[in-house]
């Protein structure tokens, strides 16, 4: 938590300063207080200050701040100096290609996830207009189940949360990107899914951070992203030993699913689904070189 205080936070941003100013200023401000990115975070928030997005911003970096935006501004960087995440502050993320509703009560979507999204789609491009059926488990804000909707125009799919709030904003986003009619959320622990047809695509990306290294993990993840969103039990896995049997029993015989695992589980998280009579395919790596997703068949 940083230690400037509400009158020295509002003296930094001079009334009307031009907006350029403005987002020098709150940088400053954030990396005083140890937040992450502090120039990147100070640009989205300006712009959402200003009701602007970051590019429109450019071309009005000299007009000055408006009171009610400077207002605005000042409180988005309290929250950000007790390092709450942007996307949190402004309550959307962009994840694929949509923008996403978020809450505290969801998992931010992150970029590398996507990858998931990315080999669904490589993977059963031949397939691409088959009623494919998709299941995600854990699908917190619904990002996922969303994107493979928008991917897999004729496939339909259920998203499963343990956590009613997370369900609400998967409801919410499902709505929003008009996929009502594809898709349905049920809310509940994974392991009493009742449905009994195979599934095509089984995604998810479960909790995998072991209980003892969630303290050192840094404050934006830690203490903005739900406890239940990230805790893997102690060594991290004890979902995948969940989620084993399930895909197991559900995965349709030509079916894929593809699971995000942590960067220290390459080996570990095959081993588990190997355990269960399954077959790992690949484990696939992000952009930044680590192991990302395990593709697992039957
Ligand atoms: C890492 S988050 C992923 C959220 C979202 N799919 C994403 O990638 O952004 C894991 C999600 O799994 C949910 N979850 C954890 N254990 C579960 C269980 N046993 N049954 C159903 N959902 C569970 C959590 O509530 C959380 O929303």
């Amino acid at each position: 938590m940083s230690d400037i205080d509400d009158q020295a936070l509002s003296a930094r941003i001079a009334i009307n300063a031009p907006i350029a100013a403005c987002v020098t200023q709150a940088a400053g401000i954030l990396a005083e207080g140890g937040v992450n990115e502090p120039r990147a975070s100070a640009r989205r928030l300006v712009a959402a200050a200003c009701n602007l997005s970051p590019s429109a911003m450019l071309a009005r970096e000299s007009k000055a701040i408006s009171g009610e935006a400077r207002e605005l501004l000042l409180g988005y960087l309290r929250r950000r100096l007790s390092h709450e995440p942007v996307s949190k502050i402004l309550g959307q993320r962009s994840f694929w290609k949509s923008e996403f509703l978020v809450s505290q009560a969801v998992l931010d979507p992150r970029p590398d996830t996507e990858l998931l999204i990315e080999i669904a789609v490589e993977k059963l491009a031949h397939r691409r207009h088959e009623p494919l059926r998709i299941l995600d488990l854990g699908t917190g804000s619904g990002a996922i189940l969303c994107a493979l909707l928008q991917e897999f125009p004729t496939s339909t799919g259920s998203g499963v949360d343990i956590s009613a709030d997370a369900c609400a904003i998967a409801n919410e986003n499902i709505e929003r990107h008009g996929l009502a009619k594809r898709a349905e959320i049920i809310c509940g622990d994974w392991t009493d899914l009742s449905e009994d047809e195979p599934w095509d695509i089984i995604v998810s990306n479960p909790p995998y951070i072991a209980t003892g290294a969630i303290a050192g993990l840094s404050p934006d993840v830690r203490d903005w992203d739900p406890r239940v969103a990230l805790d893997g039990g102690n060594d991290g896995l004890d979902a995948y030993r969940s989620l084993g049997p399930l895909i197991r029993a559900r995965l349709a015989e030509n079916g894929l699913a593809l699971l995000e695992i942590g960067f220290d589980q390459a080996e570990s998280v095959p081993e588990v689904m190997a355990g269960f009579g399954l077959t790992v395919e690949a484990v696939n790596r992000d952009l930044g070189g680590n192991p990302r997703v395990v593709v697992v068949k039957k």
